[in-house]
């Protein structure tokens, strides 16, 4: 299946939903805001959702979530196990560019394909689209009877 691009409108209303969601990053060591809002695919068990998510971090560093992950976990405890990602799309507060770290890319991958679109801030401030295909194409799929 080919990637199909959010309409403006769409794109729009994610985008704010991140922002919004960054707005609450819990981020007191690196004060980098991030949000991450995905939209569900509409099917029969959900009708084209958004969840958002924000980064919390820790004072053990590594034990921080990004905002991606914290997105997908309130989208899994939502609308279950079944979810599926059509796109995503990741924003900071801090004027800065920002593409999903490679664990983002895994987590995104275990609910998307290879066609899921991903929008991010560039470093000119203007916000591009990728794809799951593009952001990891050799992401690790667990072989399953
Ligand atoms: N961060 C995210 O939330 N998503 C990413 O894809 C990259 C990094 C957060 C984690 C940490 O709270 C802060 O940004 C700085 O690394």
């Amino acid at each position: 299946m080919p990637a199909i691009a959010l309409t403006a409108a769409e794109l729009a209303a994610l985008t704010e939903r991140a922002t919004q969601a960054a707005n609450n990053s819990y981020s007191p060591y690196s004060h980098f805001r991030v949000g991450a809002a995905i939209l569900l695919e509409a099917d029969s068990l959900q009708g084209g959702e958004i969840v958002a998510g924000t980064n919390v971090e820790n004072a053990s560093y590594r034990l921080t979530s990004c905002a991606e992950q914290s997105a997908i976990a309130a989208a899994v405890t939502l609308y279950g196990p079944a979810i599926r990602i059509r796109a995503v799309a990741v924003v900071n507060l801090n004027g800065a560019a920002c593409m999903p770290c490679g664990a983002c890319r895994q987590t995104i991958l275990e609910f998307s394909g290879p066609e899921t679109v991903v929008y991010y801030p560039s470093g000119d401030g203007e916000t591009v689209s990728t794809t799951m295909e593009g952001l990891l194409p050799a992401g690790f799929r667990l072989a399953t009877e």
